[in-house]
């Protein structure tokens, strides 16, 4: 069968009650300002977790929310896969702790590590089990805690990252269908891993375990080369957006929305120009949440439903890219 083979059958977030503004910086010692931070980023705000909320618990409360709108009980879920850089164990992982907490027993569950590009990766993970009839029902959710592994000291990344999650339920295409079904179009992944330590954690891994000069120079937290990673950001976009339409056979004119990964105003606006979209066809919710990572797209995929700006028959272009460097587009009709 050709594409489409899995379509978006519900969407749902998960966001802590906590917000922090770009002023609630100087309270804690950080020498950064309102200005700074807008005129560079887009970020006025930013979810924080609090002691309850995991990057399980923000995931299961965007889970059952995809669920409830798509009409999927958990029983009836095949797979789970879940994206996070910020595992809440690093054994075993977050996507069984998702299963349990669902009761998705009869779920296979696992996480993949693609950073800020990992909702779009498990949207095709997933579409891949269904399309190889592994699958007829997943769940796909990006999940965040990025305020656990970011330096509250370095106010070059501290005031770009927040905290959520976004989940969506991914079903099967009928066999017998409309003309035109809802359902992915179209999925493009790319690496470069020679590029890795432009984004990274450099301790706190097997490779480096934690010790004691790990936590005296903080080396177990991101550092980020901000300058060469918006470089990359702004190409490696450009490159997924051309991607996605050309696998699509589709052109810009056939795009109703594009959700681009929200880690900076700048970058999302390039993205736009290059994929010759006007900023009314983006959806840009950056200056609410702040980079979420992978939950970054997942989150305004939900919100742009929720809020109508993308309707049914319409056709979104999601696209992203994080530490790995990772970046991956993805063409669907909802
Ligand atoms: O999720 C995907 C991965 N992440 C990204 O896509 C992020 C990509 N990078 C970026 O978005 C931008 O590079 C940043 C927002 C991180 C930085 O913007 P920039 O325009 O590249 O600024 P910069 O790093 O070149 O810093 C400019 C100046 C520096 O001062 P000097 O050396 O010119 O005196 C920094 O020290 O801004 C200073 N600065 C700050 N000032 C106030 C850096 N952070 C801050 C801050 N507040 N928070």
């Amino acid at each position: 069968m050709t594409r489409p083979h899995a379509y978006f059958a519900g969407t749902g977030r998960g966001v802590p009650a906590k917000i922090m503004t770009n002023d609630d910086f100087a309270a804690i010692g950080i020498e950064t300002n309102d200005e700074w931070i807008v005129s560079r980023t887009g970020i006025r705000q930013r979810y924080i977790a609090g002691p309850n909320d995991s990057t399980c618990s923000m995931a299961a409360t965007a889970a059952r929310q995809a669920m409830k709108r798509a009409g999927v009980v958990e029983g009836e879920l095949d797979a789970i896969v879940l994206s996070t850089a910020t595992a809440d164990r690093l054994l075993p992982a977050t996507a069984v702790d998702l299963q349990a907490e669902l009761g998705a027993s009869r779920s296979a569950a696992f996480d993949i590590g693609a950073a800020c590009a990992g909702f779009i990766f498990a949207a095709s993970v997933g579409e891949g089990l269904i399309a190889t009839g592994n699958a007829e029902t997943v769940l796909i959710v990006g999940s965040e805690r990025m305020s656990s592994i970011i330096d509250w000291k370095d106010r070059s990344t501290c005031v770009l990252f927040g905290d959520g999650a976004g989940a969506a339920v991914l079903k099967r295409v009928p066999a017998k269908r409309s003309l035109k079904p809802a359902g992915i179009l179209s999925t493009y992944m790319r690496s470069d891993g020679t590029l890795a330590d432009l984004l990274y954690r450099p301790a706190g891994g097997a490779a480096i375990p934690f010790s004691e000069a790990v936590l005296a120079d903080r080396s177990y937290l991101v550092r980020m080369a901000g300058r060469e990673v918006f470089k990359h950001a702004v190409r490696s976009m450009a490159d997924a957006t051309d991607r996605a339409l050309d696998i699509a056979k589709l052109t810009p004119h056939d795009i109703d929305l594009l959700i681009p990964h929200q880690a900076n105003i700048r970058i999302i606006e390039a993205t736009a120009k290059h994929a010759n979209l006007s900023m009314d066809k983006v959806y840009v919710n950056v200056d609410r949440y702040g980079n979420t990572s992978s939950a970054s797209v997942a989150i305004a995929l939900d919100e742009a439903i929720e809020c109508g700006r993308l309707q049914p028959g319409q056709t979104v272009m999601l696209v992203a890219f994080g530490a790995g460097f990772t970046w991956a587009s993805m063409v669907l009709r909802v």
